[in-house]
């Protein structure tokens, strides 16, 4: 049995469908801080089974004790953690106290337990702006705000546990690029509580008539339409991923970091055009300036993944448009007819 930290959320949610696929048991941890529980019925309609899930913190570490000592957890995949840019910088402690006192809390836990197999969400954030594309893990990393911070300390911290315990840990690093997209059966996606900070479920939101017209932040950097560049994933393919991780964790000990990319560059406005395309809805929008900490472009170098994993991602910006659409469009209909 597998732990899923944060499992009720955006990529931990498709990655109990993709585990439930590969027949892999899993026991969901959540503190539903930006989730619902509502998740919980739609992916066990998904996968055709009750799903597993335990109300808690990751910083608890009394409740973390009684779950690895009443569970026959082999292994952990660790999403919990906030992931808002903006909010990092306003509130650099609570950052910090989650992410990082959270994946140290975990990691005293499985150590106790001697459940040493952990495969953590990482982010391409840890690369700041690239001297050059594409990004191979081995570039230089460096953050420029305390999400991206917390992200580093994270991956040192992992480090050192495995240079402590030579042998002894399973560690994947996983940096994902950009996870957007939904469950092609349109049950789960992404589901901003707020106004959306990323992409993708903006431009959803404003072709499905929520919002008005997109923001493109900045037509004048040095990409080929001047808008920001960057490596959109499939969330179904990153989900995949983390089953390759673990299966690679099976027969290699020690400590594995990779890239989870598509290694195609896609602008903002290309985006907004595949998005058109699969909503058959117009998707307004106005050039404003750059958003501040934005880097022009990110892509990554995925041959590392492939030829380690034999992962690598399948789905195009097309299925990634259609399935969102999907999603959006469903959830904005069943918030319609909602009394
Ligand atoms: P999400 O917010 O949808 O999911 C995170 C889940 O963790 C939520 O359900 C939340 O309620 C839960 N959680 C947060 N803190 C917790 C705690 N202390 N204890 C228990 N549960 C807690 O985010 P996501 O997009 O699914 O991201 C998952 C992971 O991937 C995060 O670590 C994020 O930093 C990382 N990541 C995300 C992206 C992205 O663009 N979505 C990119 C790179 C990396
Ligand atoms: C993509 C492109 C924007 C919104 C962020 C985090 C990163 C990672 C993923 C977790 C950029 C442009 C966006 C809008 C726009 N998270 N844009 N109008 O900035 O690559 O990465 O999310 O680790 O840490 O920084 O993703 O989706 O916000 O932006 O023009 O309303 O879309 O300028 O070029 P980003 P994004």
């Amino acid at each position: 049995m597998i732990l899923v930290t944060g499992g009720a959320g955006f990529i931990g949610t498709h990655t109990c469908a993709a585990l439930a696929d590969a027949g892999i048991p899993t026991l969901l941890l959540d503190n539903f801080s930006n989730s619902r529980r509502s998740v919980l019925d739609r992916l066990a309609r998904i996968t055709g089974k009750p799903v597993a899930c335990v109300e808690g913190d990751v910083r608890d570490a009394q409740l973390l004790r009684q779950l690895f000592a009443s569970h026959p957890i082999e292994g952990v995949i660790h999403f919990a953690a906030l992931k808002a840019v903006g909010e990092s910088v306003r509130e650099p402690l609570r950052y910090y106290e989650n992410n990082v006192a959270g994946t140290v809390s975990l990691l005293r836990a499985m150590q106790a337990a001697g459940v040493r197999t952990l495969v953590f969400s990482s982010s391409a954030t840890v690369y700041g702006d690239p001297a050059s594309l594409p990004i191979r893990e081995d570039f230089p990393l460096s953050a420029t705000n305390p999400y991206g911070w917390s992200k580093l300390m994270m991956e040192q911290v992992l480090a050192d546990v495995d240079h402590a315990e030579p042998g002894q840990w399973r560690i994947a690093r996983l940096r994902y690029f950009n996870p957007v997209g939904a469950h092609e059966s349109g049950l789960i996606g992404e589901d901003p509580q707020d106004i959306p900070n990323n992409l993708m479920p903006y431009v959803a939101q404003v072709a499905t008539g929520q919002r008005e017209v997109l923001s493109v932040y900045g037509g004048d950097y040095p990409t080929p339409d001047g808008t920001g560049v960057r490596d959109y994933i499939h969330v179904c393919d990153l989900a995949e991923g983390h089953v390759a991780a673990l299966r690679y964790l099976r027969a290699h000990p020690g400590l594995l970091t990779v890239n989870l990319g598509t290694g195609r560059p896609v602008s903002v406005l290309e985006m907004v055009r595949g998005f058109e395309q699969a909503s058959g809805r117009a998707v307004p929008y106005q050039v404003v300036a750059r958003r501040p900490g934005d880097v022009a472009a990110c892509w990554a170098d995925p041959a590392l993944a492939e030829r380690l994993l034999g992962w690598r991602a399948r789905r195009d910006l097309q299925a990634m448009c259609r399935d969102a659409w999907r999603w959006q469009d469903g959830e904005a209909r069943r918030l319609g007819d909602a009394p």
